[in-house]
């Protein structure tokens, strides 16, 4: 059965000249299947360059949405349509404007897990894997991060010469992570060390060996010499952290990091989308416009 839907969706992706991208927490079955795997700000490069008729995004919503204002005149379509970030939206209303009253230098540096709305109102998009050195390079030296404390602290201290102002939203999954459950599988496991993903709570990063997005973190446990790894994100990074490396142990905190709405693109609802060409991403004109320059910006201050 599964592999008629594969055999399907390959079919499909053929006929129609689509291209499939999913994030490193989708599921493995479908990170198997797809074209370019990888983490937010590769997979905006991927999108930004494709020469694919329709692109069809595993990942949340806005994921799906940024790939869409990259390429307005392209069909972007998701799996399912309500996989969505809880972080995206924690940006209380009237909150960016205040900032900009409140200090005439401001800038507005947006992570890429927000809604098209709130990248519309920002300078500039950031990603796990780029914040603190664009965030760096800005002339600027008030900043307001949005949405995630969490990473916006970690660039504060990496980026000590500039006022980053927080605001309170963070990643549900990413702040389940607790340092004692760490700390419980480094007793278990001394030989391992701990790579942790940026929108963990400080504490989790304090007693961290390594701090890097998804990619990063898969980035340097292959390159690293030692065998044993506590990961700290999602747990869908563990099927590339597996295929790299066959020879080496990955152990995640007890409460296993999962986030659902990834989990929402499975193979099924994949085919779903390829046949139907249902579940497309639509901005309104107007907020697409305004995002695009702030995700343009990203692009080019992270070459
Ligand atoms: P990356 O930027 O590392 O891909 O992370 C995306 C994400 O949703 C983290 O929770
Ligand atoms: Fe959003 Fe967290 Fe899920 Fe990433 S892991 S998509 S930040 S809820």
């Amino acid at each position: 059965m599964k592999n008629q839907v594969k055999k399907k969706i390959l079919e499909l992706k053929k006929e129609k000249n689509a291209v499939i991208l999913a994030h490193y927490y989708a599921p493995d079955e479908v990170q198997e299947l797809a074209d370019y795997i990888g983490d937010s700000f590769y997979l905006a490069k991927i999108a930004k360059k494709s020469t694919a008729d329709i692109i069809v995004f595993c990942g949340v919503y806005f994921m799906g949405e940024s790939a869409k204002i990259l390429n307005p005149d392209k069909k972007v379509l998701m799996p399912n349509i309500t996989a969505d970030c809880p972080m995206a939206h924690m940006v209380a209303e009237g909150k960016i404007e205040e900032m900009r009253k409140k200090y005439d230098d401001l800038a507005v540096v947006c992570y890429i897990n927000s809604t098209a709305e709130l990248k519309s109102k920002s300078d500039v998009c950031v990603t796990s894997s780029n914040a603190v050195s664009i965030v760096k390079s800005l002339p600027n030296k008030n900043i307001f991060f949005i949405p995630d404390k969490n990473l916006g602290a970690f660039v504060a201290e990496q980026v000590p010469e500039k006022n980053i102002i927080l605001n309170d939203g963070y990643c549900p999954i990413h702040a389940k992570i607790s340092a004692k459950e760490v700390k419980a599988e480094k007793e278990m496991h001394p030989c391992s060390l701990v790579l942790t993903h940026p929108e963990c709570e400080g504490d989790v990063l304090a007693i961290s060996d390594y701090i890097g997005s998804t990619a990063e973190i898969i980035d340097y446990v292959k390159a690293s010499l030692c065998k044993e790894f506590i990961i700290c994100t999602e747990d869908g990074v563990k099927f590339k952290l597996k295929s790299d490396n066959p020879d080496k142990k990955f152990y995640f905190p007890t409460t296993r990091p999962c986030c659902a709405d990834m989990k929402l693109n499975t193979l099924e609802k994949l085919l779903f989308a390829l046949e139907t060409e249902e579940n497309e991403i639509l901005i309104d004109g107007k907020t697409g416009e305004a995002a695009i320059a702030p995700l343009d910006k990203m692009l080019e201050l992270a070459r």
